[in-house]
């Protein structure tokens, strides 16, 4: 079991605890992976995906989760709840505490939301992402991948992640838990997108994508996120894709071995090319699955199970 009650970023999360999870997930690919879609890890527990932003992924990756594991689980998104009436995110969760909630896995638009929750509900909070601030399972998932990939030693391993650093919550996790790893980091992005004083981190930081990605293991894109945009960030779209797309021509520049990752959604022709996401280099869609045997790690092991 992890011995904490909520998962709200991987900045606060120890190398331990997150090979813990990793390990954990490993064995839950297994079962997914053997065709069983039903197991009693979660009997009797109570999980609740309650989002205030879209989510495609996240959401049904959790709920996929919990209903493998046999949890009763129940959906409420902000627009068609008592939100729009007015109530408060912790008198929500409060409620939620009252119709005897063990997991609410929360999305929202606001940096922080998840922690304001946490201090105030029994549930075990897990963060689903919160405004540009953290995306722990997204970022969990995507270093399963990785260590399915090149082994689980994950340190000196080049990846270079490009694209809308400074609106991106799945970069900033990915920093914190790669950096913990020992992984070799460099961010790309037009100067527009990076955060101030990302530098601090101990990333590298180039604003030259056909530079930073020779040699690199894994390229990670990053949506641009057009609906964050508000300031002219961007000079424009295709001109975006022609310095920062990820394209075969680019990847080809990589190590042999390299693989292509992203988050999703993803802008085809955006960020990647078409032809690269769905090359045999990409790892998207296997990104997506083991989404599942990792959030099933974290819920059981948050409910306090133990392997
Ligand atoms: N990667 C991710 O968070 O996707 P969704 O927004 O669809 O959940």
């Amino acid at each position: 079991m992890l011995k904490r009650k909520d998962l709200l970023g991987l900045r606060d999360l120890s190398k331990d605890e997150m090979l813990q999870i990793l390990g954990t997930a490993v064995e839950m690919k297994e079962i997914i992976e053997s065709g069983n879609k039903k197991t009693g890890h979660l009997v009797g527990k109570n999980v609740v995906t309650l989002f205030y932003e879209n989510s495609t992924r996240t959401r049904t990756s959790f709920e996929t989760a919990a209903k493998i594991m046999s949890a009763n689980c129940t959906s409420i998104s902000a627009s068609a709840s008592s939100v729009q009436k007015g109530e408060t995110l912790i008198d929500t969760g409060l409620n939620l505490d009252a119709l005897l909630t063990d997991v609410i896995v929360l999305r929202h638009s606001m940096s922080g939301a998840p922690h304001l929750l946490a201090r105030n509900v029994r549930a075990s909070v897990i963060n689903g992402g919160d405004g540009m601030n953290e995306h722990p399972t997204q970022a969990l998932l995507d270093i399963f991948t990785m260590r399915e990939e090149f082994g689980d030693e994950l340190r000196g391993l080049k990846v270079v992640i490009a694209g809308d650093v400074k609106h991106s919550r799945v970069a900033r996790s990915n920093i914190w838990g790669l950096s913990k790893l020992g992984a070799e980091l460099t961010v790309v992005s037009p100067r527009t997108l990076l955060p101030l004083e990302i530098e601090k981190t101990g990333v590298k930081v180039s604003d030259n994508l056909d530079e930073a990605i020779s040699g690199a293991n894994v390229v990670m894109g990053l949506r641009v996120q057009l609906e964050r945009q508000n300031a002219s960030l961007l000079p424009s779209v295709s001109e975006y894709m022609r310095f920062y797309g990820i394209t075969d021509s680019r990847m080809a520049k990589a190590d042999a071995q390299a693989i292509l990752m992203h988050p999703g959604p993803l802008n085809r022709n955006v960020e990647v090319s078409s032809s690269a996401a769905d090359g045999d280099n990409s790892r998207i869609l296997k990104q997506v699955t083991n989404g599942v045997a990792v959030r099933m790690a974290l819920m059981y092991l948050l409910c306090g199970g133990s392997v």
